[in-house]
């Protein structure tokens, strides 16, 4: 199957950008047809103007009221045939009606192996220090349904990142990006293959193995 992909970012968009290539090479069959943006300086925007990709910033400030920002949106995403969101990066917490029309058709990156280190606070360098904090000697990626809670919708696919001897939050970071430019690909490869099956709201997916990196 091949999908029409939103990309909802907030901020330097390497993600979009890692699917965006996957797509062009030919490694998913899918595209990105939109991109949306709460930020207006975001450099997921400059990408999808560079590969002349549609984009859109959109901002609930730009409305009166969070019906009409959320009616607007979803008028976006209908517009541009979109069967598929992806989170990138994206700080804003989408409305529960996006939520209920994209129903298990939302997912999202996460520097970390949830459930750990997810949730409330969990973003950005904080996940990465509190991995440091910890001790873990793995950490890693996952990518993940989006539902009306932060982290907590079932977890699709995750890649393993080592913490090696000596390394900060902003080393791991870098890591740990690099891996999830690999596995954000593979998850939506994994939904065009059919291998990603929910039932009763449990999610059941067949991944290819997944080597440590
Ligand atoms: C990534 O670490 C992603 O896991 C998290 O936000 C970051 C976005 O990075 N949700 P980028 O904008 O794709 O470079």
């Amino acid at each position: 199957m091949r999908f029409n992909l939103c990309v909802f970012a907030s901020g330097n968009g390497s993600n979009l950008k890692a699917i965006i290539n996957a797509s062009l090479s030919g490694r998913i069959t899918s595209r990105v047809s939109l991109v949306i943006s709460n930020n207006s300086n975001s450099g997921a925007l400059r990408t999808a103007a560079k590969y002349n990709i549609s984009y859109k910033h959109i901002s609930g400030i730009m409305f009166d009221s969070q019906k009409e920002y959320t009616k607007n949106l979803l008028a976006e995403l209908k517009n541009n045939k979109i069967d598929m969101i992806l989170l990138a990066g994206y700080m804003k917490m989408l409305d529960p009606a996006v939520i209920r029309k994209y129903r298990n058709r939302i997912i999202n990156i996460h520097p970390a192996l949830l459930p750990k280190f997810g949730g409330k606070g969990m973003f950005g360098i904080h996940v990465h220090e509190a991995v440091i904090k910890s001790g873990d000697a793995v950490t890693g990626a996952s990518v993940h349904f989006v539902n009306e809670v932060y982290d907590s919708g079932a977890v699709i696919l995750q890649k393993q990142v080592k913490v090696k001897p000596g390394d900060d939050a902003v080393t791991l970071q870098k890591r740990v990006l690099r891996a999830e430019h690999k596995l954000y690909p593979e998850a939506i490869k994994l939904f065009e293959e059919g291998r990603v099956k929910v039932r009763n709201n449990k999610v059941f997916c067949t991944p290819h193995p997944q080597p440590l990196s």
